[in-house]
């Protein structure tokens, strides 16, 4: 029943009129933001664009065939940055070292893009927090990648080095090898125990694991709704096989992360009750205990919440990059057989036959320092990483982007652009000589970022890259096999497209 007001109007006629103009303002100003954004945008010129697609048809596959060969023509072409569109959303891709020095000395948010794939993963995490949580949580996590604490992890990374080799050796002489599923296994089998103390046998016996095949399945299913623009809609993702079961293991890694925590501060506290207590005769101090253990200026330390994020963090991107970095390392080498004869001939040297490279070693294995920094920026690790402003920003040229402007920084076109490095497809160790870094821009080779959102465990994985490279050196030859010539796809971190990395591996004496 309409109820007619004092004045004769009925309530119900009124409501529809005041909700008419709200939607009228709401989709005015919707048309106004659009119009500013895309005006924002094209003050960068860039490649023209379909009226509803944007640039997706040229961007798919996201490999050395679609986008990152796309996307380093236009480097070619428009040498500092310039704008890209999926359908009506659009965001300026940066590919110069002086842009990317201005977006990257700032802190501001993630975008919403593609990290929030893997929030419900690892949370709140240092990866995609920020303002004051991620200022403070960097802060204390950073006493964690102290060189003294990553020292005793050459160990793990020599054991777990040694168990993929022997996994080679195994197979023959000559074994075509699947170069990211070994070494991937490989990295989470350290990550597990420099992070946790824990053993998982992952490398022997993947599938006992319900932990660490959960860990590989959740990269995956985040790797295929990356790759498949319907699934970004979280609303269609929720009712998939695929979001279902994305929820499902996050369950299960968030439990398994709890117990341990849990766990562990039970024996902390005990420990400090009893000094025969079993943790005293441990060799190292794990990523976890660290955690445990730091307080802020306060005395507040992390919660447990906070701490299963950070754990579940290190898990996502500390096992999937290195594993990119040291799978590409062994294919450049393998293609270039005088530089891994130079490599091996160092790592003889060096490590004299032993199988453990211990921390004295790393810094005296300067020619596999460089085969390594080549190989990060020519098949770099994280193609892009994206930022939401939330002012404006002004780069060097003086043009501006409003806040509110989603941008990115690529890595894999500054890394190719020719304006900045000579020769950029052409694999050249020696490009890392000191004499030859003279004079580089500081932002014109970023495999690990750069300013104060740089990747906290750097240090950790160029060790990890060294020791792997040097004990492998050392006791394999690796050549490629012409009818399993890779391409590189941007899956998050830089993968093979399908069928992958193969590799020929042949046991030395
Ligand atoms: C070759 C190996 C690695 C590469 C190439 C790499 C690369 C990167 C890059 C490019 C970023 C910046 C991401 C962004 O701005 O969105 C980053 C951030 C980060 N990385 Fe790594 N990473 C590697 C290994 C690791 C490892 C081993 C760990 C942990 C043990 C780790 C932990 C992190 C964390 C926590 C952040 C976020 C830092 C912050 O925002 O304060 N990374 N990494």
């Amino acid at each position: 029943m309409n109820l007619p007001t004092e004045s004769g109007v009925d309530v119900v006629t009124v409501s529809l009129w005041v909700l008419l103009v709200l939607v009228v303002v709401k989709v005015v100003n919707l048309v106004k933001n659009f119009q500013d954004h895309v005006r924002a945008l094209e003050k960068f010129p860039g490649p023209p664009r379909h009226w509803l697609l944007g640039h997706v048809h040229k961007l798919y596959p996201p490999d050395e065939t679609g986008a990152l060969k796309f996307t380093n023509e236009l480097t070619a072409e428009y040498v500092y940055a310039f704008p890209l569109w999926f359908g009506p959303i659009g965001f300026l891709n940066t590919c110069h070292p002086e842009y990317a020095k201005t977006i990257l000395a700032t802190t501001e948010p993630k975008d919403e893009v593609v990290y929030r794939f893997i929030k419900p993963w690892i949370g709140d995490g240092l990866l995609v927090s920020h303002g004051q949580k991620w200022f403070r949580n960097r802060r204390l996590l950073t006493p964690a990648f102290h060189f003294g604490v990553l020292q005793p992890y050459t160990r793990i990374f020599s054991d777990s080095t040694n168990i993929m080799m022997a996994k080679w050796k195994q197979q023959g002489a000559g074994a075509l090898i699947s170069v990211f599923d070994d070494v991937s296994l490989m990295t989470l089998d350290s990550m597990l125990k420099c992070a946790l103390t824990v053993d998982s046998n992952c490398q022997v016996d993947r599938k006992q694991n319900p932990y660490v095949s959960a860990v590989f399945g959740l990269g995956k299913l985040a790797v295929q709704r990356f790759l498949f623009f319907p699934l970004h809609s979280d609303l269609i993702y929720y009712f998939t096989p695929m979001g279902y079961r994305f929820r499902k293991l996050c369950r299960l890694v968030h439990q398994h992360s709890e117990t341990v925590i849990r766990e562990r501060r039970q024996a902390l506290k005990h420990q400090e009750g009893h000094q025969d207590s079993p943790n005293q005769g441990k060799k190292y101090l794990d990523f976890l205990d660290i955690l445990l253990k730091t307080k802020d200026e306060d005395g507040n330390g992390l919660s447990d919440a906070e701490i299963r994020d950070e754990v579940d963090t290190f898990m996502f991107e500390g096992h999937d990059t290195t594993a990119s970095g040291l799978s590409w390392t062994l294919y450049n080498l393998a293609r270039h057989p005088e530089y891994q004869e130079r490599c091996r001939q160092e790592a003889r040297n060096v490590l004299e036959g032993r199988s453990e490279v211990t921390s004295p070693d790393l810094p005296k294995l300067s020619y596999i320092t460089m085969c390594i920094k080549e190989s990060l920026r020519l098949h770099t690790t994280v193609p892009g990483v994206g930022r939401k402003l939330t002012k404006e920003i002004t780069f060097p040229d003086g043009k501006t982007l409003p806040a509110g402007s989603n941008v990115g920084v690529s890595p894999w076109n500054i890394h190719h652009n020719p304006h900045v490095w000579k020769d950029p497809k052409v694999y050249d160790p020696s490009r890392f000589l000191p004499e030859n870094s003279k004079g580089r821009h500081s932002h014109a080779f970023l495999p690990f970022s750069a300013g104060p959102r740089n990747c906290i465990g750097q240090h950790f994985a160029m060790n990890e890259l060294k020791t792997a490279v040097a004990l492998i050196m050392q006791s394999f030859r690796l050549t490629v096999d012409e009818n399993h010539i890779p391409t590189a796809a941007n899956s998050l971190v830089l993968k093979a497209a399908e069928p992958g990395l193969f590799l020929k591996v042949m046991a030395l004496d």
